[in-house]
This record gives C-alpha cells, sequence and structure tokens, in this order.
C-alpha cells in the first residue's frame, strides 16, 4: 500500500528502552538518544534531579551516599514511575520549545508482553510529562518497520528485537502480529553473566559498566576458532584479599559466560518457529531472520543463531536504531498504521 507521510508538527515517538531512550521527532528523525538513567541528590531530607541520561549513567555504581543513580526502566517496562516521568520531562524538554507542547502528541512503543498495568503506566508517565496525546505501539512492529521489513504483505516475517532487558521475538503478516513472545533475556543479562563468571573462575569482583565494556569490545556468542580468540586487560576487586587486582578475560572465556544467555535467545527463536502457522513458517525459511536492538551487535550471535536454527539470519542496519525509526514511522504514516496504535486503554 501507499504511504503518505503526515504534515509536520512537533508530535513525537519515544522507544522508551530499558538501556537507552531514543526521540524522533515528525519530519526531522532521531533527535536525542540518552540511556535511560536519572541520578537524584538528597539533600536535607530532599530529593532534586542531578543529572539525566549521559551524564547520569557516568555515575552508575561510582555515587557516594547522598547520590543514588536509578534506571528507571526494567524488563521494558517502568519499574520506578517517578524517576520514568522525570526521565521523559527532561528529554522532552531538550528537543522541543515550550510554546509547541500544547498540542503535543506522543506514540511510545511497548513490549508485546507488557500488562495493561504497565501500559497504562506507561501511557500516565508519558501525560504527565507533558503530552496531550499518547498512543501505544507494539515494539515488535516498531522494529521491524524500523528494520525495512515489508510487514503489510501477505507473508511471514519473523524479527528478533534484542534489547537492554528483554529479547521479543515476533512473527507479523499483513502488518499484524501473528506470533510473539517476549523472554526477559537481554544485554542486561549477558553483562551479569560476566560478572558472575569472573566472580566464579577468578575470584574477581568487577562492576556492571566493565561488564558491558568486556561485552562490546570482544563479546562473543561462539567459541573462537582458535580456542582462545583476542584478550582485553580488566581491573576489578580481588574476592581473596579485597584489592585491586588487574587480569585478563579471553574471548573464549567471554563465550563460555555467555552461552546460557545466548542459548535462551536460540530457544526463544525455535519456540516462535514451532508455534508459527505451517505456511508462515515457510516464507520465514525462505526470507530468514532479522535481528535488531543493541544486542543484536553481539559478536557472531548471528551465526550461532543460524548454526542453532538453520534460518539465515541478517542484522537490522543501525540495529540500535530500529525501534525509535520505526516508532517514527508510525507517527509518520499513522493514518495507514491506525490499527496498531492503541490511543484508549
Ligand atoms: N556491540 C555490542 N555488542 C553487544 N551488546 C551491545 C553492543 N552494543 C550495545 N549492546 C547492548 O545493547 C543493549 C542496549 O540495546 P537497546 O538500546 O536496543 O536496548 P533497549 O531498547 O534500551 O532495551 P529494551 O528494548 O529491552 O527495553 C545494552 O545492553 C548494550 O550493552
Ligand atoms: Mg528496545
Amino acid at each position: 500500500m501507499a504511504l503518505i507521510p503526515g504534515i509536520f508538527s512537533s508530535d513525537m515517538a519515544i522507544d522508551l528502552g530499558t538501556a537507552n531512550t531514543l526521540v524522533y521527532i515528525r519530519g526531522k528523525g532521531i533527535v536525542l538518544n540518552e540511556p535511560s538513567v536519572v541520578a537524584y541528590h538528597t539533600k536535607d531530607g530532599k530529593k532534586q534531579v542531578l543529572a539525566v541520561g549521559e551524564d547520569a549513567k557516568l555515575m552508575l555504581g561510582r555515587t557516594p551516599g547522598s547520590i543514588e543513580a536509578i534506571r528507571p526502566m526494567r524488563d521494558g517496562v517502568i519499574a520506578d514511575f517517578e524517576a520514568a516521568e522525570e526521565m521523559i520531562k527532561h528529554f522532552i524538554r531538550k528537543v522541543i520549545r515550550r510554546g509547541t507542547w500544547t498540542r503535543l502528541k506522543i506514540i511510545v512503543c511497548v513490549p508485546h508482553g507488557a500488562t495493561p498495568v504497565e501500559k497504562r503506566a506507561i501511557r500516565q508517565s508519558v501525560i504527565s510529562a507533558g503530552a496531550k496525546r499518547a498512543g501505544l505501539l507494539s515494539e515488535p512492529i516498531a522494529a521491524a518497520i524500523g528494520a525495512g521489513m515489508p510487514i503489510t504483505e501477505p507473508t511471514g516475517n519473523m524479527v528478533v528485537d534484542i534489547g537492554g532487558g528483554t529479547t521479543e521475538v515476533a512473527v507479523l503478516s499483513l502488518g499484524d502480529i501473528v506470533y510473539a513472545r517476549s523472554v526477559r533475556v537481554g544485554g542486561d543479562r549477558m553483562d551479569e553473566a560476566i560478572v558472575s563468571y569472573l566472580r566464579r573462575h577468578q575470584n574477581l569482583l568487577i562492576g556492571d559498566s566493565t561488564a558491558e565494556r568486556i561485552k562490546t569490545s570482544i563479546g562473543t556468542a561462539r567459541m573462537p576458532d582458535d580456542g582462545r580468540g583476542a584478550v582485553m586487560h580488566i581491573r576489578g576487586r580481588d574476592l581473596l584479599n579485597g584489592v585491586p587486582k588487574e587480569t585478563e578475560i579471553s574471548q573464549a572465556q567471554v563465550a563460555e559466560a555467555l552461552a546460557e544467555p545466548v542459548q535462551q535467545i536460540c530457544d526463544a527463536v525455535m519456540q516462535a518457529l514451532e508455534a508459527t502457522p505451517p505456511d508462515l513458517a515457510a516464507d520465514i525459511v525462505d526470507r530468514g531472520v532479522m535481528l535488531t536492538g543493541g544486542g543484536a551487535l553481539l559478536g557472531d550471535l548471528d551465526l550461532a543463531l543460524r548454526e542453532q536454527t538453520g534460518l539465515s539470519i541478517s542484522v537490522a542496519n543501525e540495529s540500535l536504531n530500529c525501534v525509535a525509526l520505526g516508532t517514527g514511522k508510525a507517527l509518520e504514516y499513522e493514518k495507514q498504521l491506525r490499527h496498531v496504535i492503541e490511543y484508549d486503554i
């Protein structure tokens, strides 16, 4: 079907992710991309916002007693309502002038598995942050649109969005979801797996941000061919004597640490395939699977998935931006995609 863009305004689309929040403005594209973190300062019993986004992320795991850095989203939904609202308000203020707020409409994407209560919390926080209307769009639909998949055609398309908190596997046809499943495994779980591997195997305690750095630098879903791969110097605390310690970790060790979360992602894809009606499953065998989200960038994850499922796997261009781009596109082409945007729940 032909899609006609809507007229320009400051209506926006928000990808309120567990790890990152992205804001898209109609007619402009993505204008903000920052970590979903809020830091509070408590003085004389009063709590004040100290930093939001990039600046607040630098404080995670490094705060003194009077400062608290919070990640308001967990598993793709709001875990701390007050902090989520502060964060959304801060980001909206950063990207648009106040005068243009009066008719502000915002579309936010939500995990497919979000409950009505969780959806209402997201909608409410956007309204409290200043929007007049808030529409919700299912994340797998947004991811598929953002990855450029032909979701309105009568063929089966599978998208796997691997975020910080969740992995959503969905099969889409004719512009809607035929099957979707959300598993609470994503980038955060991978970071935790690296922390716990080093604790168990090297008596070394590292912070979550060091684990994330290991994952994004040398992380891999498959054992390296030479059995060791690249190595990275790391620092942490020796659990035996409590002093700082420097050591190294190899790609083979990271692959071992990540084996369980990677397996859980493979299992979710297999289950989706088994639950998909046969004609649509045959389409997926022909067309392959599209990976989106930051977790899709894990080294060799596409290869590991191909080996386990036998399907051809592609990683979307701009995989970290797909959900925001897709939600933005839904805003631009709202007339044609009206049936998938929920305004009243
Ligand atoms: N090169 C990389 N290799 C592995 N993981 C990566 C890489 N780059 C980013 N990530 C991970 O991707 C995750 C963030 O992805 P994304 O922004 O898609 O999540 P999110 O949308 O905030 O979360 P969710 O969709 O679960 O709410 C983080 O855990 C981050 O560590
Ligand atoms: Mg996401």
